[in-house]
């Protein structure tokens, strides 16, 4: 029976991760548990570093964004030494099972130390939507929302100009920000690690079409993954003879105040990690499919596959005539 329940984020932050700690506090709470925060992340539970938590501890936290608890990238926990020294630092403070807020990265960390012993239950925290066992991460709607009104805001000044905006969004290695962005902004051309892209046809050849339709400026969305805008920006200007501007997003679609739909999904993703440590359950990670809040094995989890949809692809090109 679990007495005692330890929470922490790790990897990079994601708005409505307070929402998310904020229901696993208050589920354990209202079950009668005990709660630590475990600061910075795996770095924390290596070194102790924990903090008791009440229902209080996080009130007027759940429309904040970042994490209370901080995060931090632990090298030292993707070996097993370090997966063990947590082990040791959680059971000297008599913590009996452990929610880990995070990506991919920190799936891995949870897996090894529900392997080793300690209960540990994942949940999907990442702005990237980039986690193929969960249609959503927490995070990524927030950070769609400021993507969107900055290229709002973007699309303004071009207009103005008559220029060629082109935006580079964050999404590691995947293009859901990036598509879904594109779409909601109506961008021209989006262009996304996964699907490989011809300079001449995807890019120049759909501005100069635009042009003899009637277009004076164009967005182009590139996720992260793809890069190199400053460089597109100079090609576009050179073969369009179209001014263009290359602008960074970058760390301010991490942060924000969550919205409506983060706050909600952090919050039954939160309470289903604690049940799911109440039930004696290990190893699973807290997912979303077909809209429902489900589990996982992480192993399993971390081996499925999920892809940008065709269908937002076709989409994205189709609305940009
Ligand atoms: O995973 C979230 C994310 O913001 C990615 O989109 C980006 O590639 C990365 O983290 C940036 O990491 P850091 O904050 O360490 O620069």
């Amino acid at each position: 029976m679990v007495k005692k329940i330890g929470v922490l984020t790790s990897g990079g932050d994601a708005p409505g991760m307070n929402a998310a700690i904020r229901a696993v506090v208050r589920t354990a709470v209202f079950n009668g548990i005990e709660v630590v925060g475990v600061k910075r992340g795996y770095n924390g539970l290596i070194n102790g570093d924990f903090v008791e938590m009440d229902a209080r501890s996080v009130g007027e936290t759940l429309q904040r964004g970042g994490t209370i608890l901080q995060t931090a990238r632990c090298k030292e926990f993707r070996e097993i030494e370090g997966v063990r020294k947590g082990i040791a630092k959680a059971r000297e403070a008599g913590i009996d099972g452990l929610i880990v807020i995070g990506g991919d990265g920190s799936f891995r960390g949870a897996r090894d130390l529900s392997r080793e012993g300690l209960p540990t239950i994942a949940m999907p925290g990442t702005i990237d939507n980039d986690i193929s066992c969960s249609e959503y991460t927490i995070g990524y709607d927030t950070c769609l929302n400021t993507v969107i009104e900055a290229v709002d805001k973007l699309r303004d000044t071009c207009s103005s100009h008559e220029r060629c905006s082109v935006v580079e969004v964050m999404g590691r290695g995947a293009g859901y920000i990036a598509i879904e962005a594109g779409i909601a902004c109506g961008a021209e051309v989006v262009l996304i690690p996964e699907v490989p892209y011809d300079l001449q046809k995807d890019v120049i050849d759909v501005i100069e079409s635009g042009k003899k339709r009637g277009k004076k400026h164009n967005i182009i969305i590139v996720a992260e993954g793809v890069g190199g805008v400053v460089e597109l920006a100079k090609v576009i200007e050179e073969k369009t003879g179209l001014e263009a501007r290359a602008t960074i997003l970058g760390h301010v679609q991490r942060g924000g105040s969550p919205t409506v739909r983060d706050r909600v999904i952090a919050s039954q993703m939160g309470a289903r990690s604690v049940e799911l440590l109440l039930e004696g359950k290990s190893n699973r990670i807290v997912c979303m499919q077909k809209s429902d809040i489900v589990d996982v094995d992480i192993e399993e989890g971390l081996n499925m596959k999920k892809s940008v949809s065709e269908d937002l692809i076709k989409l994205a090109h189709q609305l940009a005539i």
